[in-house]
């Protein structure tokens, strides 16, 4: 009875004691989002070597497979958002008038011109104050490159740079016969993170694909579970769904505007989000602070990221300019 007792305890507070622990220990995560995406254009080369000069912890970068397999550091499944598809390959358009990585080869990915993202129906910027559309020629890369340069990058400065990379739509890209997340376990696996102690978590919106990691794949990494404000999530929220998260990952990460709901006094107040899953010993890394595009609530990027950290108390954030969040939680007391 008593070691019944015991073992209930131990199921229950454990992680809650390890969680708090480790924020005891550890400071929060500056992840830098599509590397320092506010200052140059988003997932290339020249945004994760800024990232990294500027003193993240972590590196994100989304993947998507090209039709050859090759896993590239893209945000869309899409090309004509950040890239010159069209004037290039305008033949290559589908019904739908879009245009896929999915449908092009790694040779032809690395011919296209990068810029900062853009309304592909305007051709307007989406953060009109970010890195101007010309004169400058950016690059895709594939992630086997980007691990490389930041690897590179913690040899050659002494730091240790992790990378936290999102495999994207795992679904839609199974619909093209495509497996993205067994491609991504084997690259990860060919360039040395297999184990849970690697600097790597690997993050997902959709959770059947991210626990099959865990169950079918059998993977050690550490994964962490995007959550969206959209209702088909909203049972991942329930005292439950964080229950069944626990169980495959080791974090979630909610987007800023389930943290925080608006307040009596006109100053966002915070959900239990946070609490809820620090009690269940999953780590907490929202997304995504911009300094150029705050909640109304909250008018400078201080005030966010001070609520963030010290009234929330997450564990790590995403954010487009990372020495603001250097910052932040150098400001910690
Ligand atoms: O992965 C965290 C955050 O990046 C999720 O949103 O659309 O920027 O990939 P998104
Ligand atoms: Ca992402």
């Amino acid at each position: 009875m008593e070691s019944a007792w015991a073992m209930r305890y131990l199921r229950w507070f454990l992680p809650a004691l390890l969680a708090s622990a480790t924020r005891l220990i550890a400071d929060p995560l500056v992840i830098a989002h599509r590397g320092a995406s506010g200052y140059l254009p988003e997932h290339t080369l020249a945004s994760a070597v800024y990232a990294h000069a500027l003193g993240a912890d972590y590196i994100e970068q989304d993947v998507v497979l090209s039709r050859d397999n090759v896993l590239v550091v893209l945000h869309d499944i899409h090309l004509d958002t950040t890239t010159d598809v069209v004037a290039r390959y305008p033949e290559r358009r589908r019904a739908d008038g879009r245009y896929y990585a999915v449908d092009f080869t790694w040779a032809e990915l690395a011919t296209l011109t990068v810029r900062e993202r853009f309304n592909p129906l305007t051709g307007e910027p989406v953060f009109p104050d970010r890195f101007p559309a010309n004169g400058v020629s950016f690059r895709l890369c594939t992630l086997a490159e980007q691990i490389t340069l930041i690897a590179g990058l913690n040899r050659a400065t002494g730091r240790k740079t992790g990378i936290y990379v999102e495999f994207k739509e795992p679904a839609w890209h199974a619909r093209e016969g495509k497996d993205l997340g067994a491609n991504l376990l084997a690259e990860l696996g060919r360039l040395g993170f297999n184990r849970a102690a690697d600097s790597v978590f690997v993050q997902c919106f959709d959770a059947a694909a991210l626990r099959r990691l865990r169950t079918e794949l059998k993977t050690e990494l550490r994964l962490v579970q995007l959550i969206g404000t959209g209702e088909e999530q909203a049972s991942l929220l329930t005292p439950d769904g964080l229950r069944e998260v626990a169980a495959y990952a080791q974090g979630i990460g909610p987007s800023l505007r389930l943290l925080t709901r608006p307040g009596a006094d006109g100053r966002p107040e915070l959900t239990t989000l946070v609490r809820d899953a620090h009690a269940l010993g999953l780590l907490v890394h929202p997304y995504t602070v911009r300094a150029d595009s705050l909640p109304a609530d909250l008018p400078t990027v201080e005030a966010l990221l001070d609520l963030i950290l010290q009234e929330a108390q997450v564990d790590g954030f995403f954010i487009d300019q990372p020495d603001h969040g250097v910052r932040a939680v150098a400001r910690l007391p």
